[in-house]
């Protein structure tokens, strides 16, 4: 069982938590892209992997300052939701239909990382930790840009495979 003494502890956990998942997505993503059948599509994940892996640099600037490490989470929520990206991969349907699939997947990623980037987000700013508080902000700021840019070409996607068939 995990004790925590402090708000600072759970921040740290927190963290910790979205490490592990920016990690995997760092796996996940490259493999999304190739599923994906629309250009757009394809290049708007992996323009998400490489600020992805800016994030990872921002954690780990962040966790240096806090003197802690950034491992010991297993992020199982997010390791639930890539598996379903990764079965989002694998489906067989029309590539319009299996974009929005993919897409579907993807913006519910992106929704838990706002959820949880915006909790650091405070807890860094109650702290007092202004610096870390500004990147966590930048990351936020990014995630909930790729959300938008996702639910745009959604758009177009969704009727195409609403129309087909
Ligand atoms: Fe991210």
């Amino acid at each position: 069982m995990m004790r925590l003494e402090s708000l600072r502890d759970l921040f740290v956990e927190e963290l910790k938590g979205l490490y592990t998942a920016e990690k995997q997505l760092i796996r996940a993503l490259p493999r999304m892209a190739k599923a994906a059948a629309s250009d757009e599509l394809r290049m708007a994940m992996q323009e998400h992997l490489e600020e992805t892996e800016q994030q990872i640099d921002r954690l780990k600037t962040i966790f240096k300052e806090l003197e802690a490490s950034p491992r010991g989470n297993k992020g199982k929520s997010m390791k639930g939701l890539i598996d379903e990206s990764m079965e989002a991969i694998d489906i067989e349907a029309e590539p319009c239909l299996k974009d929005a699939a993919l897409i579907a997947t993807a913006q519910r990623v992106e929704h838990h990382e706002m959820a949880g980037y915006g909790t650091v987000r405070k807890y860094a700013h109650l702290l007092g930790l202004d610096e870390a508080a500004n990147l966590l902000q930048e990351t936020l700021d990014e995630e909930a840009a790729a959300d938008q840019r996702l639910g745009e070409i959604a758009q177009s996607i969704n009727e195409a495979a609403h129309a087909q068939a």
